[in-house]
């Protein structure tokens, strides 16, 4: 028997026909005090947030969005309980071995930012698994930010400069935004048009400080494992009505 047609389908082709924005960055928050309202282990609540993840990214793959990230860890996040943080790394593992068929079949692209370095090797093994399965699909790109600090990232794109000038090979008059720009984990991506943090706290956790300069931000008291399809049309309708100006003037205002 054919799927029923979900509620939300109709209007995600207005939201789509509209004009999505090409790289989304989401803050997953609010797992623990979804988890805590219903008595349960904040990991339960970790794991429910693992289906919010799959329904997101369906959901972004069909409007057409290019790049979907995701911050899943952070480099602070070591300073939770072991046993947490363990469930944590285990998560990537139980999703891609779950939902990796799909994500072929959608034509998704899965990429990872963050360090290595502290990760479990079974952490690491799941997703250059799936970068591999996935390396030649040319829909969304997957990428999910695990053990990703910004201020890190943004230390080691100055010693690469750093380096250079100390090599002779840059002058000091000649570096540009783009030489940090270049040296960042997002090198190959877009910068995200629409932030959404969910589970109403309003701050940015040290995610991508470089690259949210003239990003939309969303924030939603709604807690990640209830957020789903609905909820991120919601985020992107909301962003299709703002008025991006970069700093300059827009539409009659320029005249
Ligand atoms: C913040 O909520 C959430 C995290 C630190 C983990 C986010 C991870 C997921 C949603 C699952 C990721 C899934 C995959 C496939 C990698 P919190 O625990 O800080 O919530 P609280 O503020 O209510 O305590």
């Amino acid at each position: 028997m054919a799927e029923p047609v979900p509620e939300y389908e109709e209007r995600s082709y207005a939201v789509a026909r509209a004009g999505v924005p090409s790289h989304i960055a989401i803050i997953m928050d609010g797992n623990g005090r979804w988890a805590k309202k219903r008595s349960l282990p904040r990991v339960a609540g970790h794991h429910e947030g693992m289906k919010t993840v799959r329904k997101v990214t369906k959901l972004a793959s069909h409007l057409g969005v290019n790049v979907l990230t995701l911050y899943a860890f952070s480099t602070e996040n070591w300073k939770r309980p072991k046993m947490e943080v363990d469930f944590l790394m285990r998560l990537p593992e139980e999703f891609l071995s779950t939902f990796l068929p799909e994500l072929i079949e959608e034509n998704v692209r899965v990429e990872m930012m963050g360090y290595h370095q502290n990760l479990p090797s079974h952490t690491i093994e799941a997703i250059r698994k799936a970068k591999e399965a996935t390396k030649n699909n040319t829909g969304l790109v997957l990428n999910f930010a695990l053990n990703y600090g910004s201020r890190a990232e943004i230390v080691d794109a100055v010693k690469d400069i750093a380096a250079q000038v100390a090599a002779g090979t840059l002058n000091i008059a000649d570096i540009t935004e783009e030489h940090i720009t270049e040296g960042l984990m997002t090198r190959r991506l877009p910068e995200p048009d629409l932030l959404i943090r969910t589970s109403g706290e309003v701050r940015l956790s040290n995610f991508m400080l470089w690259q949210l300069a003239y990003t939309e931000f969303w924030f939603t008291e709604t807690l990640w494992p209830d957020f789903g399809e609905e909820a991120l049309l919601d985020a992107i309708e909301n962003y299709q009505k703002r008025n991006r100006r970069f700093g300059g003037l827009k539409g009659e205002e320029a005249n």
